[in-house]
């Protein structure tokens, strides 16, 4: 499976501290996002900074901690902050709670996002279900050594049904992954509308296409945190991306918990 070494001591040292020896699914939280850990039972916390082999990371809103525990009788493991490429992280850094899910034996995979809305009829607080992606940067996986496909659209119809029995409103459509930290400007934005994007962020895409490569059935959902550059006239700021993350902190929640439960 060609997984870093080091996970298997980092994999070792989360048994010793609690971690259920195979969950059930795992959740990547994205900005702002962390709230969800609250309807876990039986947590176990775990800062980054504890954890073998395991960077800390610098960005605001995401908390850097690996919560365990239990959700609708699920054992599920949390990465709460997640490995930007734009921190200087490289790519196996950037994946390494996929790799990390795969190697404790984690049948599913959520991963959560906030990005920037491009679709005109999205507006601010939209939940999208990715069915595809963007990828204008250069994103090369070192472990992989054959082509292979993103392979996710089972798992998108399932999802969409899902949202759909909890009564749930998601719009669906493509991610333009950006490496960052810098936002867009408007021109760009205008070329990712042109080319086909609905939403544009700095994430996801690398976890999304290891997991598919290492066959981890895997959905993910972003947040509408603001629409992107020159959609509407307002400035963008971090602050105002947390603010609408925590507004669907509870829809977020009950998405997540669905998908681990019915996926
Ligand atoms: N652009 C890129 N990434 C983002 C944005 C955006 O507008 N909003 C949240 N993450």
């Amino acid at each position: 499976m060609n997984l870093p070494e080091t996970l298997t001591e980092t994999k070792r040292y989360l048994l010793n501290r609690g971690l259920p020896d195979k969950p059930e699914s795992a959740v990547i939280l994205g900005s702002g996002l962390g709230n969800f850990t609250n309807i876990i039972r039986n947590q176990v916390r775990i800062p980054y900074q504890h954890i073998p082999h395991f960077p800390t990371t610098s960005v605001e809103g995401h908390r850097g901690e690996l919560i365990s525990g239990t959700l609708s009788g699920c054992d599920i493991m949390v990465f709460s902050g997640r490995f930007h490429h734009y921190e200087g992280h490289d790519f196996n850094t950037t994946v390494l709670p996929v790799y990390l899910s795969k190697l404790c034996g984690v049948k599913k995979l959520i991963i959560t996002n906030a990005a920037g809305g491009i679709n005109t009829e999205f507006k601010v607080g939209d939940l999208m279900l990715i069915d595809s992606i963007l990828r204008l940067n250069h994103i090369t996986a070192p472990n992989a050594r054959n082509p292979y496909r993103l392979n996710i659209e089972d798992t998108v119809r399932k999802a969409e049904e899902i949202a759909s029995e909890i009564g749930l409103f998601i719009q669906q459509g493509t991610y333009l992954y950006v490496n960052g930290p810098n936002y867009e400007t408007k021109a760009e934005i205008r070329a990712f509308r042109y080319i086909g994007a609905d939403a544009v962020g700095m994430s996801t895409v690398p976890e999304l296409s290891e997991a598919s490569r290492l066959n981890l059935k895997a959905v993910a959902v972003s947040l509408i945190t603001n629409m992107a550059a020159g959609i509407t006239p307002e400035k963008l700021a971090h602050a105002d991306i947390k603010t609408t993350a925590w507004g669907r902190q509870h829809d977020v929640a009950k998405l997540v918990k669905y998908f681990i439960m019915k996926l």
